[in-house]
């Protein structure tokens, strides 16, 4: 029995650490939204000079590896700030190809 929990509370905490490690948390979704409309889609909407760009574009795990490296060749994300940053990744996060939720637009 004693083994039994302790299986269970390995698989438990296992499962935690799985769900934390894609690491978007913090962010306000509903700003990134509004963000993401105002300063993404400007380049990114179908036919845009930077591609077609939405949530959907791209998986969870590849929405976290771009922000986290904070690469984009043009000027479209110098005039935002870490915290704008934050939201629209949560946006994007949220609603990613594997998401629950996944979205075409903003
Ligand atoms: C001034 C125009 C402009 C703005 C504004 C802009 N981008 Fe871009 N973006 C580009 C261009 C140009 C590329 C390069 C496209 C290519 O590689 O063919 C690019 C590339 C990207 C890529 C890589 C595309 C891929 O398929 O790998 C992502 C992701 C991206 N942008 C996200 C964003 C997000 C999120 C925002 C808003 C915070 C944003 N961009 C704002 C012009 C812009």
């Amino acid at each position: 029995m004693k083994k039994l929990i302790r299986t269970v509370l390995f698989i438990t905490l296992a499962a935690f650490i799985a769900t934390s490690a894609l690491a978007s948390e913090g962010g306000n979704p509903r700003k990134g939204k509004h963000l993401y409309k105002k300063n993404c889609k400007t380049c990114h909407a179908s036919g845009g000079e930077g591609g077609l760009v939405t949530p959907m574009t791209k998986t969870q795990a590849q929405w976290d590896r771009i922000f986290k490296k904070k690469k984009h060749n043009e000027d479209g994300w110098k005039n935002l700030s870490d915290k704008d940053l934050k939201d629209i990744q949560q946006f994007l996060f949220d609603h990613a190809a594997d998401s629950p939720q996944p979205q075409t637009c903003g």
